[in-house]
């Protein structure tokens, strides 16, 4: 079994190293241009953005093709799971494939302009992720075939939001994704900055550099919002506009190092 997955702060590295199999970091497979997967069983493991697939993993499954005979996908998620589901499978039917089980684990919300992670955390054990992860793997194990149903309004919300694209809500509370040049209207970089370079290795997109003659951050234009530069930098230096509060996260159970390793 291969399990291909992105993580930008722990929860769905977790949970892939949990079901076992062959890890497939998203990030290092796209840097080295491969596409092309095969396998008896085969799975997606990613975190849920704005109630649907990440943009950066939809363009990776747009390009991706899977030899096997089980395609399965489970999304980490904090609150609200939107329309992942019909996203994945529209995703599916454009690239050519279709899932036979995706489910969603719930765990905590790294959103940081909607959430404190201090009080997050401490919801954490009220999620029950350690059930959901022991069915979901016997699911998988027994090869069950089963899509996540989700309502028509779920559906219609997530089509709404897509269409807004990538306009905020509301400056101050940023509610909505906003990707490419917009964002470096939204992170500052404070004098706790270190120039330690965590938050260029932990980007999966490589959109973050130090600049050779200040030796300050510089972003590009490549960024879609995973937050793993602010949650990861051992400084606390990365802040987005709008923020709850500067508590961070990142999985207990998973290293910094595995996050560089996996997004590098
Ligand atoms: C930009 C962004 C958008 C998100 N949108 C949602 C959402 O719509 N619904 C939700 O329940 N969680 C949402 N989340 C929370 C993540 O899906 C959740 O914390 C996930 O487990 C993080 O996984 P990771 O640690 O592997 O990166 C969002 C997180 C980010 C960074």
């Amino acid at each position: 079994m291969k399990i291909l997955y992105f993580t930008a702060t722990g929860n769905s590295l977790y949970i892939a190293k949990s079901l076992g199999g062959e890890l497939l970091s998203i990030p290092q497979l796209d840097k080295k241009g491969i596409y092309e997967f095969t396998d008896d069983k085969i799975g997606i493991v990613f975190p849920l953005h704005a109630w649907g697939v990440p943009s950066y993993v939809a363009e990776f499954l747009k390009k991706a093709s899977f030899n096997c005979e089980y395609l399965f996908a489970v999304t980490t998620y904090g609150i609200y799971s939107g329309a992942v589901a019909m996203h994945l499978t529209n995703i599916g039917k454009e690239a050519g494939y279709s899932f036979d089980y995706i489910n969603r684990i719930k765990m905590v919300d790294n959103y940081l302009p909607t959430f404190d992670m201090k009080k997050e955390i401490e919801k954490e054990p009220k999620k029950f992720i350690e059930k959901h992860l022991v069915m979901v793997k016997s699911d998988i194990a027994s090869s069950k075939q089963w899509i996540l149903k989700e309502s028509i309004l779920n559906r219609a919300s997530f089509n709404y939001m897509a269409k807004r694209g990538n306009k905020p809500f509301n400056e101050k509370r940023l509610k909505v994704h906003v990707y490419g040049e917009g964002i470096k209207n939204y992170i500052e970089v404070n004098d706790n900055c270190t120039q330690c370079g965590i938050c260029t290795k932990v980007c999966p997109v490589d959109n973050i550099v130090i600049d050779n003659n200040d030796g300050k951050i510089a972003l590009s234009d490549k960024c879609f919002m995973c937050f793993a530069c602010i949650h990861n930098c051992p400084s606390n230096a990365i802040h987005i506009k709008g923020e709850v509060s500067d508590n961070r996260f990142r999985n207990s159970n998973v290293k910094l190092k595995e996050i560089i390793t996996a997004n590098n």
